[in-house]
């Protein structure tokens, strides 16, 4: 009786501190909104608060690069899921980037432009030079990355390619690679018309695979010209009940069980899961693919159809290789549309929805400013 009681004094007693805590790292979880503007003034693209429609453009203060960082005038910014991730009002993304709001308030991680200025340890770049790679805050006029993160874009590669290529374009060769994709294997990618898929079926063709692409049927010419060998139009076939086996399946959707895939691989076969919520999903349907992603990849280890996960890694020599690639014409990115700085709350409002077709850019116009 005394030990019960004990026991129930001491949860009401871990409750209390819990709450307690949370509350006050609730009212004490703030960001630099309402910081003034020391120093120079640009635009960008400021967070506030969580939800899309609390974007705003806005005067900011100009970022002065850090010794080891690169000050970028920053021409072109592509846009990735976790963009929407950041800013999305969700249990999950409070947990992470800030309770009450969002600790960052700079949104945009691609970027492309040309340097402005550098730090005084920044020995691989000078003012002038034409570079790429990612940085935080690329929804701006200027954004400063550290000189790791950036790599020269090719001379004859647009801004707006080059801006669309680091995360996507790395996520999907790195996870190509996890998946040990061999010429002549049968490689399948789900979700082949986003920003990922679009890098992972050309890049998959570039590794000599044999490519079926999973797509909805308004895609499937675009899916055929960047070269996929077959598609799969996932509103009439469902692409695990078929009678074909695969090496590698590309999965950025998630849309289907342990099981289900399991049977369409071969024996030693790899699936490669991009991500965590899956292209096209949202709220309680992305938590549920994220406990189905989990759930596939502890019980593989019982299997020898193995589900791989991993998270997409800067690399420079890997940024290289995509800006050569697209210089060569051998990887063409899929840019659906262009919008402007002051349109990037629209631009992600499309991503949001989950049907966007290959990447989607903002640019910053400098006709009358430089
Ligand atoms: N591992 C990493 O480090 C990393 C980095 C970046 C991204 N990711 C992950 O990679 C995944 C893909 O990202 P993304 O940027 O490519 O997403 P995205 O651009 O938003 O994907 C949109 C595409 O998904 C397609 N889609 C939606 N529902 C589908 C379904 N049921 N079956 C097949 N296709 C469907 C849509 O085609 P329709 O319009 O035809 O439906 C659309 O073209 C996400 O899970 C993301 O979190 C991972």
């Amino acid at each position: 009786m005394k030990w019960k009681r004990i026991l129930k004094r001491s949860a009401a007693a871990v409750l209390l501190v819990l709450f307690v805590w949370f509350q006050i790292a609730y009212w004490t979880s703030t960001n630099d909104c309402n910081a003034p503007i020391r120093g120079e003034v640009m635009k960008a693209i400021k967070v506030c608060e969580y939800g899309l429609d609390a974007l705003q453009l806005a005067d900011v203060t100009k970022p002065v690069p850090s010794d080891d960082q690169v000050l970028i005038k920053v021409r072109a910014a592509s846009l990735n899921s976790l963009d929407v991730f950041m800013i999305r009002d969700t249990w999950l993304g409070r947990l992470i980037f800030g309770l009450r709001k969002p600790k960052d308030t700079r949104l945009g991680r691609d970027v492309a432009g040309q340097v402005e200025a550098v730090g005084k340890n920044v020995t691989q770049f000078k003012p002038g030079d034409e570079v790429f790679g990612t940085c935080q805050g690329a929804l701006a006029e200027y954004a400063c990355a550290s000189e790791r993160a950036l790599v020269m874009k090719p001379p004859n590669v647009p801004f707006e390619e080059a801006a669309s290529v680091p995360l996507a374009g790395q996520t999907a060769l790195q996870g190509l690679r996890e998946g040990k994709i061999q010429r002549g294997q049968k490689v399948l990618i789900n979700g082949a018309t986003g920003g990922v898929g679009t890098f992972a079926a050309q890049i998959a063709k570039s590794f000599g695979a044999d490519v079926t692409a999973v797509c909805s049927t308004r895609n499937v010419d675009l899916v055929r010209s960047i070269g996929a060998d077959h598609v799969i139009d996932y509103t009439k076939e469902d692409f695990t009940k078929s009678d074909q086996r695969y090496d590698v399946i590309f999965d950025n959707v998630g849309n289907h069980s342990f099981a289900a895939r399991r049977r369409v691989l071969n024996p030693k076969g790899i699936c490669v899961l991009a991500g965590m919520g899956g292209a096209g999903a949202k709220g309680g349907e992305a938590m549920g693919r994220i406990v189905r992603i989990f759930t596939a990849r502890g019980l593989s280890s019982f299997t020898d159809q193995k589900f791989a996960q991993y998270v997409s890694k800067l690399s420079k020599p890997d940024l290289i290789m995509l800006g050569d690639l697209i210089q060569a014409g051998k990887l063409r990115p899929v840019i659906e549309r262009t919008y402007k700085l002051n349109d990037a709350p629209e631009a992600l409002r499309h991503l949001d929805g989950g049907h966007a077709r290959g990447k989607i850019v903002i640019t910053v116009e400098w006709d009358n400013k430089s």
